[in-house]
């Protein structure tokens, strides 16, 4: 079955749908015929992304909320469900950049990013699965590769991803009877939207730099890695080459910590103003 076959009809929920990754994914399922959820905090960016999903024919519909928050994701799945009717797929995306040595992240920068990149997945995931069982449907955990390995600079988006590993292998387990599936991908270094913000260690949110490397992946590729591993029922993909490399160099310690040193280096510089 393609992906055409497979999505027309099926209602997708992701969060953190009006912005980059997110929207990409809306995008490229929308188009293949799925109902999508959009989410987000700012009504400015979701309205914007819901204009540009009707213009493109897709059937959507927005609820806005703060899904870091239990009444945010309660409300994302009760408005998805009064509107649309079932849930199929739940792809939990939203989450923020975080910025910053151990030493200069301060605990309540801590608290927001696991309450947004972690907390988040586990609230929306919780309110989904009574819908999910009748439908048996898919869960998706977008991590990084930050969430695969400590990043030196970036603990705390490291540590705040790394749970989404062990709760994808918890659920597999615990959902498999109910025929969820359940599936990880670790998403490498992406083209970001032109004003995607981090958050420093102090908690202030700061526009990023535009990332001026190459073997980026586009954020399209990203949304077809997810599309095919939702239809194939995967459990696992890792993206980009150096999400590969990563794999294969962290066999070896002495290589990984000089990886690391030179990623710590490149750390500074990388605000906009
Ligand atoms: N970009 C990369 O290179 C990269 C690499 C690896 C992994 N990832 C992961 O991919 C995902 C998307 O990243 P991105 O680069 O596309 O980020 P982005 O451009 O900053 O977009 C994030 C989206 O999430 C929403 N959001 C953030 N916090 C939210 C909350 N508490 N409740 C509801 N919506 C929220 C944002 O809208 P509002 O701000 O209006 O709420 C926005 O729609 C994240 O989980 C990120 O960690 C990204």
């Amino acid at each position: 079955m393609n992906n055409k076959a497979f999505y027309k009809g099926r209602v997708v929920v992701i969060t953190g749908s009006s912005k980059g990754i997110g929207k990409a994914i809306a995008l490229k399922i929308g188009q293949y015929g799925a109902k999508v959820v959009l989410n987000g905090r700012s009504s400015e960016a979701l309205l914007s992304t819901e204009e540009e999903l009707k213009r493109a024919g897709i059937n959507c519909l927005t609820v806005q909320a703060d899904v870091s928050l239990i009444e945010g994701a309660k409300k994302l799945i009760e408005e998805a469900v009064i509107g649309f009717g079932k849930i199929d797929v739940v792809i939990n995306n939203s989450g923020i950049a975080v910025h910053g040595l151990f030493t200069e992240t301060e605990p309540t920068t801590w608290q927001k990013v696991i309450q947004s990149n972690t907390l988040s997945s586990i609230y929306t995931t919780y309110f989904a699965i009574p819908y999910l069982k009748s439908t048996h449907g898919s869960i998706v955990f977008i991590s990084s590769i930050g969430g695969r390995a400590g990043l030196p600079g970036h603990g705390a988006y490291s540590f705040s991803k790394m749970p989404l590993t062990s709760l994808t292998q918890t659920l597999d387990v615990e959902l498999h009877e109910d025929q969820i599936h359940v599936g990880i991908v670790y998403v490498g270094f992406t083209r970001n939207d032109p004003n995607k913000t981090i958050t420093d260690g102090t908690g202030k949110t700061k526009r990023l730099q535009p990332r001026n490397m190459n073997l980026l992946m586009e954020p399209e590729k990203v949304a077809e890695a997810v599309a095919n591993l939702i239809r194939k029922r995967k459990k696992k993909k890792v993206l980009t080459l150096i999400g590969h490399a990563q794999t294969f160099f962290y066999q070896f310690p002495l290589i990984r910590r000089l990886i690391m040193k030179s990623m710590l280096k490149k750390y500074y510089n990388m605000y906009a103003d």
